[in-house]
């Protein structure tokens, strides 16, 4: 079948993916097979602008790797999945396209502020040029179209518009990929408030046994306002039925609907439930992971397969840029 095109996306490595992972991205990574050529990255460069301590970032790529490879990223059918630095061609891109980012685009990007603000006694060069480096990524690979969340939105456009100065500089070389923004709504953490996220230990890994997932959902918060038993729910401001929506058989949702609403379930009835369809949901995954885990140094050959075919294309491409820059 004839593909529309090439998908890049990257993620920095964070160990084994929770839920909010899987709904905001690894699902639409493996949908997109089916219409793109894929080059899915774990971009391990990009964590170390933000992590003091690399002593996981083996152990963290592994596993997401794990992760990735039995959620259905499927270098069988002609997915690239690699280690960001195993092609180290991004970073002579990157400094090549750091000649024509101005610096004061990059000092007043939010997502810089706020890093600022996250980690002051470690504003490093590495992280004003964090979006000069994604951009290399993107257009190392020629990509056409990006899955990213909407967190990323200013890092698309900036990289689109490196792409427009370098091509009016240097000739029509690189690709002005689109970004393709995932439906889903964010995914909140057990918490119920925040946005499921690792650092904040509110999140349900994917890889999770049925018993682990049900500990977590045990813990998950619910309506506030329904307290006892008796009390009637409200669905529409409690997490576990927004979950419900995604991993439970429609004709069910509207069930526990109406039976939290006139008290008839429980929380607890509702969460195992819940628990259930989600372990579910993720059996021929662990059964998939389990079996790729039996063999980590295959895993990493994957990883490395991956990475002599992306570095295929991306020697080409740097050649062209070295051509088109003037580089002798
Ligand atoms: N910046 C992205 C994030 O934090 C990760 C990333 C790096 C990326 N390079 C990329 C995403 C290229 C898409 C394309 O989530």
């Amino acid at each position: 079948m004839v593909k529309k095109g090439r998908v890049f996306s990257g993620a920095r490595p964070t160990g084994r993916q929770h839920l909010g992972n899987y709904l905001g991205a690894i699902k639409n990574y493996v949908t997109l097979q089916d219409d793109y050529d894929c080059v899915y990255s774990i971009v391990d460069l990009h964590a170390l602008t933000t992590l003091e301590d690399t002593a996981h970032l083996r152990e963290w790529t592994y596993e997401m790797a794990l992760d990735w490879l039995a959620a259905g990223m499927d270098p069988g059918r002609g997915t690239i999945v690699f280690v960001q630095s195993h092609v180290p061609q991004v970073t002579e891109l990157h400094t090549i396209l750091s000649m024509v980012t101005p610096l004061g685009k990059l000092t007043r990007l939010p997502t810089f502020k706020e890093k600022v603000r996250e980690q002051p006694d470690n504003v490093n060069y590495g992280l004003v040029g964090y979006p000069v480096l994604m951009c290399a990524d993107i257009t190392l690979y020629k990509a056409n179209a990006v899955p990213v969340g909407v967190d990323q939105a200013s890092h698309l456009e900036f990289t689109r518009e490196i792409v427009r100065t370098f091509n009016h500089h240097f000739g029509p070389v690189l690709v002005e990929p689109q970004a393709v923004y995932t439906e889903t709504p964010r995914v909140l953490g057990i918490d119920g408030v925040n946005k499921m996220s690792k650092s904040l230990d509110n999140h349900i890994e994917i890889a999770s046994s049925p018993e682990e997932i049900y500990e977590r959902v045990r813990m998950m918060v619910t309506d506030p306002q329904r307290q006892r038993r008796g009390d009637p729910g409200r669905p529409e401001v409690c997490n576990v039925f927004s979950l419900h929506q995604v991993f439970t058989p429609q004709e069910t949702v509207q069930q526990i609907d109406s039976d939290c609403r006139t008290a008839g379930i429980g929380c607890v009835d509702c969460k195992k439930m819940f628990a259930k369809n989600l372990a579910d949901y993720f059996a021929p995954f662990r059964e998939r992971r389990a079996r790729l885990a039996e063999n980590p140094d295959e895993v990493w050959e994957v990883l490395h397969r991956g990475a002599e075919k992306a570095g295929v294309i991306a020697s080409q491409v740097i050649d062209e840029v070295k051509g088109a820059v003037g580089l002798p």
